[in-house]
């Protein structure tokens, strides 16, 4: 667990977190526990998704994945116990002021995120998937639940954080979280065709030795670019309401559609 968790990852659901409570003025300790919280789900969700059964990956944040470090039941176990580590910090961490109603929300809203109608679902699209010709919509589908629900569960984890919580703010910040979602896994994609193994710490080119759907593949390079600047500016749009505070929200929304790893 502490090998997955703690070794590296550039940490872009954290950093959502504390950016969307920042936005809204949340108390400090109760976004530690959220962005610890999140960063565990991502991190069992990487452990699963490296597995022989999945996408059977032998590099991932630039060292052996955990299944390879330490065998295939314990990556298991590991991911498993992550994921109950997340609701265990939500439930039990010191968060401040915030109520015991805000957490049970905080709560509901990562299951969700993680589960069969979220990250868990969109997984389960994606193996469905290898092989067979998706069109956009459905591949926008796959995407906006594997990898979009758990960002944007991120940014609204943040939100939740802040004692008030203006009903336009939070619905500008869940557009804002699903734009920058999908803009997430678009960027994944364009990076696995041209990024190197060296700079992405994962194989590169994984994608299309499993024969899997991509942004790519579909629209073509040049495309899947547009598609990626399209949905940031969309994301900007979202919270263009918001003050200065939410500056580091228009950063990371930037860095996630020009990363290069
Ligand atoms: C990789 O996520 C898996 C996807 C959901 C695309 P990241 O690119 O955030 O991985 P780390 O945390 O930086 O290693
Ligand atoms: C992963 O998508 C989504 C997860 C829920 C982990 P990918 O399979 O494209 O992620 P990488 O490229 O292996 O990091
Ligand atoms: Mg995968
Ligand atoms: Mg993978
Ligand atoms: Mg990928």
């Amino acid at each position: 667990m502490r090998y997955s968790v703690l070794g590296g990852g550039k940490r872009v659901r954290p950093l959502l977190v504390y950016a969307a409570g920042q936005a809204l003025g949340a108390d400090e300790a109760a976004l530690d526990a959220a962005a610890c919280a999140v960063e565990c789900v991502h991190a069992y969700s990487l452990i699963h998704d490296d597995l022989p059964a999945m996408d059977d990956d032998a590099l991932r944040r630039g060292k052996p994945t955990c299944h390879k470090a330490f065998g295939e039941a314990a990556a298991i176990l590991a991911g498993d116990a992550l994921q109950t580590l997340a609701f265990q910090i939500l439930a039990h961490a010191a968060m401040g002021e915030l109520s015991a109603e805000r957490r049970v929300q905080m709560i509901e809203l990562l299951a969700r995120a993680a589960g069969s109608r979220g990250m868990a679902g969109g997984q389960a699209l994606d193996l469905a998937a290898i092989g067979s010709d998706l069109d956009i919509a459905q591949l926008e589908d796959m995407h906006i639940h594997k990898t979009g629900a758990l960002i944007r569960a991120s940014v609204l984890l943040g939100a939740l954080c802040a004692r008030d919580l203006p009903e336009a703010a939070y619905g500008a910040l869940d557009h804002y979280g699903k734009y920058i979602g999908l803009a997430f896994q678009v960027q994944d994609d364009i990076l696995d065709v041209t990024g190197s193994t060296e700079e992405l710490g994962k194989r590169a080119g994984a994608d299309r030795a499993l024969n899997k759907p991509t942004y790519p593949a579909l629209l073509g390079l040049n495309g899947a670019r547009q598609r990626a600047g399209e949905l940031h500016q969309a994301a900007l749009d979202s919270i263009a309401g918001l003050d200065q505070h939410a500056e580091p929200l228009r950063w990371l929304s930037e860095y996630i559609v020009a990363r290069g790893a």
